[in-house]
């Protein structure tokens, strides 16, 4: 096997500032010293996935600008293996304008730059690398048909999917659902995609979609844990990890990067759930997105 995960998605420049309120429509604040860092949910996922000591690659697209070196150096840094990161000359690196609230809770627009020319054509010229890797890990910040190419393509060649649909449709296209093992969502996104309704509960959700089509279900639930629903219809609870929350941004790609290489080594989903949840809970408690990624031992247990 070349990868445990083959990343396919999105790479950012994080640019960050703290605020002690957020400002309404039309209304200025001030905020904190700026700070740049590496982002993106592709990226971020590779990167908590190597920093564990998974296999990683990344197949992404940056420009040949300053971020899209800082993004090169942090994959590297990780131990990420970025000989499918393309380089665009004349194009803008992705970049994410992130404002981080005093409960560590973020707000991010997004600009997609080199991002939006990760084309179905590039996953194309990566068939081999696909099928000789356990898993691909996908998210929705490159192009939606690169997104479905991936999908289709690691159904063809046996390749596990991991698909975190996130920012979030209205709907999720069928196939793409039916490759999905797991689907990762958390609490909103899973209400949302099991059809809008506000009653219920994360495991009436969670079995919705599976009813869908998804194969297994993980529903990220903060401070909570994660909730299970694995391929037969399994459901079950990982309880959270007590931890103090500084910067929540790219908590959720840790947590399916580090799910995305336990189940490509062979853990069960609910084992892989366990530790993602450990690895979550370690990035919460640090700024940024990568620069907070643990390593096995800064674990919390
Ligand atoms: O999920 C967090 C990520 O979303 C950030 O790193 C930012 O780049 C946006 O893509
Ligand atoms: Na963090």
């Amino acid at each position: 096997q070349m990868y445990d995960v083959l990343v396919v998605g999105s790479a950012n420049a994080d640019l960050t500032v703290r605020v002690a309120r957020r400002p309404g429509a039309g209304e200025t604040v001030h905020g904190s010293d700026l700070v740049e860092s590496a982002g993106g949910k592709g990226a971020n996922q590779a990167a908590a996935a190597a920093r564990l000591g998974g296999r990683v690659g990344l197949l992404a697209r940056v420009g040949d600008d300053a971020y899209g070196e800082l993004l090169l150096d942090a994959q590297r840094a990780a131990g990420t293996d970025v000989a499918h990161v393309i380089v665009e000359s004349g194009a803008r690196t992705g970049t994410a304008m992130i404002v981080v609230g005093p409960d560590g809770d973020n707000s991010i627009v997004v600009s997609p730059g080199a991002n939006a020319a990760l084309t179905p054509e590039d996953v194309a010229a990566a068939r081999d690398v696909i099928a000789a890797s356990a898993a691909v890990s996908l998210q929705f910040e490159v192009p939606m048909e690169t997104v479905r190419a991936t999908a289709a393509t690691a159904t063809e060649t046996g390749t596990r999917v991991v698909l975190n649909p996130s920012p979030t449709p209205d709907s999720l296209d069928p196939e793409l659902l039916a490759a999905a093992d797991p689907l990762v969502v958390n609490e909103h996104e899973a209400q949302q995609l099991a059809g809008g309704s506000s009653e219920g509960t994360p495991e009436d959700w969670a079995r919705a979609l599976r009813e869908q089509g998804a194969r297994s279900v993980v529903v990220t639930l903060g401070g909570d844990g994660a909730l299970v629903v694995d391929g037969e219809g399994g459901t079950g609870r990982v309880p959270g990890v007590k931890v103090e929350a500084v910067d929540t941004t790219g908590a959720g790609d840790a947590f399916t990067g580090a799910l995305a290489t336990r189940l490509a080594r062979g853990d069960s989903l609910t084992d892989a759930a366990r530790f993602a949840v450990r690895v979550g809970a370690a990035a919460v408690t640090k700024p940024g997105a990568q620069p907070s990624y643990p390593t096995p031992d800064e674990l919390p247990s």
